[in-house]
C-alpha cells in the first residue's frame, strides 16, 4: 500500500498516544514500514539512525532474525496459555532468569503487559500488602514532579510530568509529590552537595508530615527518562533509601528505561546507584521492544508476613490475560541469550565515556542550556539564553527545528519540548556514536541560524 494510503487510513482511524486535539484527523505522521540494525526506514525509503530507540526499548536494535524465530516458534508450538490456571516452560524459565540478574532477594516475578501496568501493579500490591498487615491507612505514595511512571489511572496519578496532568482525573489523594530534583534547576548560589541535601530533606519532611504511618512507598525512576533524562546528584538513591528504611516506606525502583543494559547492567539499582530497593518494575528492554512485557519483581521478603500461615486467605487479584505471554517470553529469553552471548553489557560499558563525551561536548553551542546522561542515554537541553536557563521562550519550537533538520541528515531526534533525547540502540558502535552526535551538532547549528533569522536569538 501507497504510503500516502496508510496515513489516510491513520488520520481517519488510529488514535495515537498522546494524540493531540487539535490536529486530529490530520494525516502526516511518519509512515515507518521497515528497520534493520540501528536504522529506521520511513516512507521516503531512507534510513535514519534511530535517536530515541524506538522510545528507549530497542537494546538489540532492528531486524534479529533469531528473536523472530524464537517467537514464531512458540507461536506455533503454544501461542497461549492461561496464566491463572497454569504456566508454561518459557515465562517459567524467563521469571527465573529475571530473579537471576535482579538484586538482593527480588526473586518474585509478575509478568504484566508492559511498563505502565507493572507500576500499577506494584502500587496495588503494597496496598494489598499493607490491608493484610493491619494497616489500611498506610496508603500514600510519594513520587516526583517530572517522574513518569505510565498511563493506567494509578501509574498515570504518581506521574508528575505537569503538561501530562492537564485534563485528567488522577488519585490525587493518595499521591504526594516531591519538587523537582534536576540539578541543572537548583537554585542560583547552590551547591550540588547542598542541593542533594535539600533533595533528601524534602523526603524525610515529607514522610515525616504526611505521618509515616500514612506513607506506603516511594517510587523513584533512577534517572528521570522522560522527563529530560534527569540524573538526580551522587548518592540520591542510597539515601533515600536509608530514609524510606527508618520510617517503614518501601521503596519502588523504577527500571523500566534503565533496565536491561541502558546503563551497562541488567539493572541500575545496585550496580550503579548502590542501592537494593523493595521492587523494581521493568518492561521495554526486557524483550527489545520485539514483543509486548513488563515485569513486577518483588522483594521474597515482602510476601514472608502476608503467605502461607499469615495469609488470612487473601488473593493477590491482580493480573492479565496475557501476564507472562509465552510470545513474549520467548522474544525476552531469546533477548536475554542475545544480550549475553554478544557481551552487549560490557559493550555499553565500554562505549558510554566516548557518548558522554559527545554528548558534553554539545554544550559548547550557544542554544545548549544543558547536557546530561548516563550509560547510552542522553538529553540535550536547549535554552533561549545560557544564563537565564529559560527554556520557556523556545519550547515547542526548537525541539521541532531541531529534529526537521536532523531527519534531513539522517538521525530521528524525535524532540521532547525544548529537548532532545537519546537512547539508541544499545550495539550502536563507536563510529555510529560519531555519527549520530556530528549528524545532531549540525542540526543544532542549522536550528540556531534559523531563530537568528526569524529573530528569536540574538546572533
Ligand atoms: C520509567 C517508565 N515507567 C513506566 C513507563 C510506562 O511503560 P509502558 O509505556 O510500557 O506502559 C514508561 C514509559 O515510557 C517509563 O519511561
Amino acid at each position: 500500500m501507497l504510503s500516502h494510503m496508510i496515513s489516510d487510513l491513520d488520520a481517519r482511524h488510529f488514535v495515537h498516544p498522546w494524540e493531540s486535539m487539535e490536529d486530529l484527523g490530520a494525516s502526516g505522521r511518519m509512515v515507518t514500514q521497515r528497520a534493520n540494525g540501528i536504522y529506521v526506514i520511513e516512507g521516503d525509503g531512507r534510513p535514519r539512525i534511530d535517536g530515541p530507540g524506538g522510545m528507549w526499548c530497542v537494546q538489540l536494535g532492528y531486524g534479529r532474525q533469531e528473536i523472530g524465530e524464537a517467537m514464531a516458534y512458540q507461536a506455533q508450538e503454544m501461542a497461549y496459555f492461561s496464566p491463572f490456571s497454569s504456566t508454561s516452560p518459557v515465562s517459567a524459565q524467563l521469571a527465573a532468569a529475571i530473579a537471576q540478574r535482579t538484586p538482593g532477594d527480588l526473586n518474585r516475578v509478575f509478568f504484566t503487559t508492559g511498563g505502565s501496568t507493572a507500576v500499577d501493579t506494584a502500587l496495588r500490591f503494597v496496598q494489598f500488602r499493607n490491608n493484610l498487615l493491619g494497616k489500611p491507612e498506610k496508603k500514600i505514595f510519594i513520587t516526583r514532579q517530572k517522574a513518569y511512571h505510565g498511563s493506567t489511572y494509578l501509574s498515570a496519578s504518581v506521574s508528575g510530568k505537569e503538561r501530562d496532568r492537564n485534563w485528567f482525573d488522577h488519585a490525587d489523594a493518595l499521591v504526594h509529590f516531591l519538587p523537582d530534583v534536576n540539578p541543572y534547576r537548583r537554585p542560583a548560589g547552590t551547591s550540588i552537595e547542598a542541593f542533594l541535601e535539600a533533595k533528601i530533606a524534602d523526603l524525610e519532611k515529607a514522610i515525616l508530615s504526611l505521618g509515616a504511618d500514612h506513607v506506603a512507598a516511594f517510587i523513584a525512576e533512577p534517572i528521570l527518562a522522560s522527563g529530560g533524562v534527569i540524573v538526580p546528584p551522587e548518592g540520591y538513591h542510597r539515601r533515600c533509601l536509608e530514609i524510606c528504611r527508618r520510617h517503614d516506606v518501601l521503596y519502588i525502583a523504577d527500571e523500566v528505561v534503565t533496565g536491561f543494559g541502558r546503563l551497562g547492567h541488567w539493572f541500575a539499582s545496585e550496580s550503579v546507584f548502590g542501592m537494593v530497593p523493595d521492587i523494581i518494575t521493568s518492561a521495554k528492554g526486557l524483550t527489545s521492544g520485539y514483543a509486548p512485557l513488563g515485569a513486577c519483581i518483588l522483594s521474597e521478603r515482602l510476601f514472608e508476613d502476608i503467605s502461607g500461615d499469615a495469609s488470612q486467605g487473601a488473593v493477590f487479584s491482580n493480573g492479565f490475560t496475557y501476564s507472562g505471554h509465552p510470545v513474549s517470553a520467548a522474544a525476552a529469553l531469546k533477548n536475554i541469550e542475545i544480550i549475553e552471548r554478544e557481551g552487549v553489557l560490557e559493550h555499553v560499558r565500554a562505549l558510554t565515556p566516548h557518548f558522554q563525551k559527545r554528548l558534553a561536548a554539545l554544550r559548547a553551542l550557544p542554544l545548549v542550556g544543558d547536557t546530561r546522561g548516563m550509560g547510552l542515554m542522553g538529553c540535550v537541553e536547549c535554552v533561549a539564553d545560557q544564563s537565564a536557563r529559560d527554556p520557556l521562550a523556545l519550547d515547542k519550537v526548537v525541539g521541532g527545528l531541531i529534529d526537521a533538520h536532523c531527519r534531513d541528515l539522517g538521525l530521528i531526534v524525535r524532540p521532547l519540548l525544548n529537548m532532545c533525547v537519546f537512547s539508541p540502540p544499545l550495539i550502536i558502535s563507536h563510529d555510529e556514536v560519531d555519527q549520530m552526535f556530528d549528524i545532531l551538532e549540525k542540526g543544532i547549528r542549522l536550528t540556531t541560524d534559523d531563530l537568528v533569522r526569524k529573530g528569536a536569538l540574538v546572533a
